[in-house]
């Protein structure tokens, strides 16, 4: 058998600790090693006692990559271009990386994110954008199983994608100076890469369908109330009285099938003030004769627990990722990581790594994401259909920043 092969977490937070989870279902791969200003301690105890792997927690980028096949980057949205940086410095310096991982979104503008492209190929090693929901088991299936459908009827015509829940844990995501919106930045990358991806022919590469135009809306519907606008900054120290962002987010992204001239809608929603029992991940296609649905809280488990017994616990999230109640009748996932898509990138990641490619989804890909996403955010500014076939749009959408990541969100949305 292989030796197995040695994966370092730059970060570990959220995103870091769910995919320790996720790596003790991947066959050939260890946690070998952390490096994060906060929780690499914990970390690396939990892949000890999980049998995740003999993780060592390393002072500096540097020494963790000195030790690691590849490394993945899970640190915050407004670090990541310095520690990508740190990545490509210890690679020239000497580091024998097989890869790197960059997690959603790769950059917080398109300026952003084409440094990060740049600095990969800089670097010469092959590169994973960590988008979960394409690689999940269900998504995956529903493709499969209407391949030969697709073929005798035609393509779906209609996807529809959203990722909900009721807003994140950590204070920076809600600061759109720091994270780079809202929710469209932190959450509708998911929903319109989806989209993108099950809206693409069987067999064909996944940035075949070209995307031709854009159309949002942007919105603050709960975290700009009075009340909750003061939890919010009592919370995270964040007021959306002077910079808010957008806790809800909804567009269509149109495609075009370069061989045929079809086009096709992807439509997405993304919201923080999903007041339900969790995280929702929930995406249908349309197409003649056919459709698919995947409701991510539907599972076979459900607990029911009454007011007494609620009394004694309060775990809510033992049951499910952002799950706000500990009572009444409880959906529970039992296995999220697999869920949602984790162990499948992984997989992917460490099998193409191992193989001297790029994973599945490229920096590049995700530079075409951030690209969708910030002009979504254009179009909801400027109220108006942003015409993706334009060069001038193209030219100005490298140098864009929103207003609500500037910090003058109040502009558009108060
Ligand atoms: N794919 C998904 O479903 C998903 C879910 C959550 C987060 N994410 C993404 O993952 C990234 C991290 O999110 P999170 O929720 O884990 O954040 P988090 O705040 O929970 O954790 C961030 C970690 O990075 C560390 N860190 C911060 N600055 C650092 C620095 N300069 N050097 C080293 N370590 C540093 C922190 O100490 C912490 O350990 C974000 O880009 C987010 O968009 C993706």
């Amino acid at each position: 058998m292989a030796e197995k092969f040695k994966l370092g977490f730059i970060g570990a937070g959220f995103i870091a600790r769910f995919q320790a989870v996720a790596l003790r279902m991947v066959r050939d791969a260890e946690l070998a090693g952390v490096c994060a200003l906060k929780g690499a301690e914990e970390l690396a105890a939990f892949a000890k006692e999980t049998g995740v792997g003999d993780c060592k927690v390393f002072p500096n980028i540097a020494e963790l990559c000195n030790h690691c096949d590849a490394v993945a980057v899970f640190v915050p949205n407004y670090v990541r271009l310095d520690i990508i940086g740190a990545v490509v410095d210890a690679v020239k310096k000497g580091a024998n990386l097989k890869g790197i991982i960059c997690e959603k979104p790769l950059g917080r503008t398109v300026a952003e994110a084409k440094e990060i492209v740049r600095l990969g190929q800089d670097a010469g090693v092959p590169t994973a954008y960590f988008e979960n929901q394409i690689h999940m088991k269900t998504v995956k299936a529903a493709l499969k199983q209407l391949e030969r459908v697709q073929r005798a009827m035609g393509p779906l015509s209609l996807v529809r994608s959203s990722e909900e829940h009721g807003g994140p844990h950590e204070p920076w995501f809600w600061d759109p100076t720091r994270q780079g919106g809202g929710v469209l930045s932190d959450m509708a990358c998911h929903s319109i890469a989806v989209n993108w991806f099950a809206l693409t022919p069987p067999e064909k590469p996944i940035n075949f369908m070209k995307p031709v135009a854009v159309n949002a809306e942007t919105a603050l519907l709960k975290w700009g109330q009075p009340v909750y606008r003061k939890q919010l900054l009592e919370r995270t120290g964040v007021d959306y009285a002077k910079t808010p962002a957008e806790d809800f987010a909804t567009g269509i992204v149109t495609f075009q099938n370069p061989e045929t001239g079809q086009k096709v809608k992807g439509q997405f929603t993304n919201s923080w003030m999903f007041d339900k029992q969790g995280l929702r991940l929930y995406m249908d296609g349309l197409g003649p004769g056919y459709a698919f649905e995947i409701n991510s809280l539907r599972s076979p488990l459900e607990i029911f627990i009454a007011d007494a017994a609620a009394e004694a616990v309060a775990n809510a999230e033992q049951a499910l990722e952002k799950a706000t109640a500990t009572r009444g009748l409880l959906p529970v996932q039992p296995n999220e990581a697999d869920l949602y898509g984790y162990v499948d990138e992984l997989e992917d990641a460490v099998a193409s790594f191992r193989a001297g490619r790029d994973a599945k989804l490229t920096w590049e890909y995700g530079c075409e994401i951030t690209k969708l996403c910030q002009a979504a955010y254009m179009s909801a500014e400027r109220k108006k259909t942003i015409d993706l076939t334009d060069p001038e749009v193209q030219k100005e959408l490298d140098h864009y920043t929103s207003l609500i990541a500037q910090g003058k969100g109040a502009e558009v949305l108060l």
